[in-house]
């Protein structure tokens, strides 16, 4: 295994972006509840944030609630809504001592009120700093959010601020939630599923995918550095031929 300095020499990605899957297995697997899986899978999310701003990473991305997820019963909906209200209230000074601004993608207004709130008050919180952006897409969908991005940009075209001949990728991307993010350069899935579920579907199309079979919760810091030498070995060609990047 290459050590932290190794990985730091090498290329890393700028964003990289997580589906972090399989808490309900993992904990099904103990004979738990899912709700144990959730709770957790928040150890894995403050310890793979810390080791990314600590890699240099500048963003990283986290799917932590999808559109779809609002599906599942109630009693799972609410812990981990919950969840996400405890967890970002004790880990705000974790984003701090380590220079971690928090940021969101997603339908946050349909979250519940507490929640928005927290979440609104831990991103002022940390808006000025500086090492790593960590953002939570919560009740994110991207189908969604290419629905909402047309929308503004027809209201636009028919108020005459935009002319459809002059559409192109950077007024589409400013109309997305990502709009401050860049391109991901890798995408993490654990829990051995190889799908992207509703996940970044246009900021992934150039993405380096990398699937891997632990559940969420046992997700380590060693998975991490080998996702990112993985990474490291891989030719991003960019519709080019090998020849032309040397
Ligand atoms: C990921 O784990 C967390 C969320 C989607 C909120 P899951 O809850 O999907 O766990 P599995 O995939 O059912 O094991
Ligand atoms: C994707 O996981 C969403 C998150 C990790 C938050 P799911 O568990 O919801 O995805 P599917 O349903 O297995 O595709
Ligand atoms: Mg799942």
């Amino acid at each position: 295994m290459d050590s932290i300095d190794d990985l730091k020499n090498g290329k890393l990605p700028k964003h990289l972006a997580i589906i972090m899957d399989g808490n309900g297995r993992w904990a099904k697997q103990k004979g738990r509840l899912r709700v144990f899986g959730h709770e957790h899978g928040v150890k894995a999310v403050r310890d793979v944030a810390v080791n990314c701003s600590k890699l240099g990473i500048k963003y990283l991305t986290l799917y932590a609630f999808s559109t779809e997820n609002w599906k599942r019963p109630k009693l799972e909906v609410d812990t981990l809504m919950k969840l996400l209200v405890s967890s970002l209230k004790k880990e705000l000074h974790t984003l701090n001592e380590n220079n971690i601004k928090l940021n969101a993608i997603g339908n946050i207004e349909s979250l519940p009120s507490r929640a928005l709130a927290e979440l609104k008050e831990v991103m002022a919180k940390t808006s000025s700093n500086t090492t790593m952006t960590l953002t939570l897409a919560l009740s994110y969908g991207s189908r969604e959010e290419i629905k909402k991005a047309i929308q503004s940009i027809s209201t636009k075209v028919k108020n005459n601020i935009i002319s459809p001949e002059n559409i192109d990728e950077t007024i589409i991307n400013n109309h997305l939630y990502t709009r401050n993010l860049p391109d991901v350069d890798l995408l993490i899935r654990t829990s051995g599923e190889h799908r992207i579920s509703n996940f970044l579907l246009w900021q992934i199309a150039y993405a380096e995918l990398y699937f891997i079979d632990v559940f969420w919760p046992d997700f380590k810091e060693h998975h991490l550095l080998e996702a990112l030498k993985n990474y490291q070995h891989r030719e991003r060609r960019f519709g080019k031929t090998s020849e032309q990047l040397n």
